[in-house]
C-alpha cells in the first residue's frame, strides 16, 4: 500500500511554481496576484482561505483576502466581484463556497470574469473543460489528476467510481477521468444519493474517488483488493483527547480500507494541499495569459 503524500507533492509543485515566478516576474512590473473573498464565519472555510493566501506569500505571489460579514447582501458581493473583474492588478480570484444561504451562488459564479475564474467554476470554463479545451480546471479535480499523473497511477481502461455529483468535485472529476487524455480514458460511473446498491459499484471499482462529506463512510467490505482510493472528504469529528476538541477524517475509513489499497490519499495531507497548489497553478497561468508569456 502506498500512501499518496499530497503535502509533499504540493510542496514540490509549489517549489516549481516559485522558481518559475522568480524567472518570469523579473521582466514584468509585478508578480502574479490572487484574491480570495470570504463571506461569513464558517471556521473550515476560514482555514481553507488562509491556506490559499499564505501559500501565495511562500511562492512569491501577491495575495489579497477580502473578508465580509455573514449579513453581506448578494448585491454587495456582486459589486466586489465586479471590482475584482476590473482590477488590472489581480490575475485571478475566488469566492469561497459555501456562501451564506441568502446569497445565490450561481449568480455570483456567473458574474466572475471567466478569464479570472481560477476556480474554473464559471460555465464557460466548465464547458471548455468538458470539451477538452485549454482552460482553468476546477482546483480539486485538477489536484487529483496531478496526483494520479505524478504517482504514475494508470487509469486508462480502468473502472473508476466517483461517489458524489457536486459541481465542485464529483461532476468535473467524472468528466476529466473519462476524457481522451492522459491521465484519462477510464470507464467512469458516477454514483450519488439515489444510487441503488452502491456497494455493487464500489466493490468492482479499480479507482474510487469519494466526495460525499460523510465521515468514515467507505468500509473495507465495500472495496476490492488493490483499489486506489482518492478521498476528498474533510470532516471534523469530535476528539475530546485533542486540544482543539476535534480531528479531521476523510470519507473513507482509512484504518479499515488502507490495507486493501494499492494507493490511498490520507486526510489530512492528501487531496487538500493539492487543491491549493492547483489554484496557484491556475493563477500563474492567468498571469501568463495577461502578460502573453509562453
Ligand atoms: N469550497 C470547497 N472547495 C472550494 C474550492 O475549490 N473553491 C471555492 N471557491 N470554494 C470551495
Amino acid at each position: 500500500m502506498t500512501r499518496i503524500d499530497g503535502k509533499a507533492l504540493s510542496n514540490t509543485i509549489k517549489g516549481e511554481i516559485a522558481a518559475e515566478v522568480k524567472r518570469i516576474s523579473m521582466s514584468q512590473q509585478r508578480p502574479p496576484h490572487l484574491a480570495a473573498v470570504l463571506v461569513g464565519d464558517d471556521p473550515a472555510s476560514a482555514v481553507y482561505v488562509r491556506n490559499k493566501v499564505t501559500s501565495c506569500e511562500k511562492i512569491g505571489f501577491e495575495s489579497t483576502l477580502i473578508k465580509k460579514r455573514e449579513s453581506t447582501t448578494e448585491e454587495e458581493l456582486l459589486e466586489i466581484v465586479r471590482e475584482l473583474n476590473e482590477d488590472k492588478d489581480v490575475d485571478g480570484f475566488i469566492v469561497q463556497l459555501p456562501l451564506p444561504k441568502h446569497i445565490n451562488e450561481h449568480r455570483i459564479t456567473l458574474a466572475i470574469d471567466p478569464n479570472k475564474d481560477v476556480d474554473g467554476f464559471h460555465p464557460t470554463n466548465f464547458g471548455k473543460m468538458a470539451q477538452g479545451l485549454p482552460t482553468f480546471l476546477p482546483a480539486t479535480p485538477f489536484g487529483i489528476m496531478t496526483m494520479l499523473d505524478r504517482y504514475n497511477i494508470e487509469i486508462q481502461g480502468k473502472n473508476c467510481v466517483v461517489l458524489g455529483r457536486s459541481n465542485i468535485v464529483g461532476t468535473p472529476i467524472s468528466i476529466l477521468l473519462s476524457r481522451k487524455a492522459k491521465p484519462g480514458n477510464a470507464t467512469v460511473t458516477l454514483c450519488h444519493s439515489r444510487t441503488k446498491n452502491l456497494e455493487e459499484y464500489t466493490r468492482k471499482a479499480d479507482v474510487i474517488v469519494i466526495a460525499l462529506g460523510i465521515p468514515n463512510y467507505l468500509k473495507a467490505d465495500m472495496v476490492k483488493e488493490g483499489v486506489v482510493i482518492i478521498d476528498v472528504g474533510i470532516n471534523r469529528i469530535e476528539a475530546p483527547e485533542r486540544k482543539s476538541g476535534y480531528k479531521l477524517v476523510g470519507d473513507a475509513d482509512f484504518d479499515e480500507v488502507a490495507p486493501k489499497c494499492s494507493f490511498i490519499t490520507p486526510v489530512p495531507g492528501g487531496v487538500g494541499p493539492m487543491t491549493v497548489t492547483s489554484l496557484l497553478t491556475n493563477t500563474l497561468q492567468s498571469y501568463k495569459n495577461t502578460f502573453k508569456i509562453q
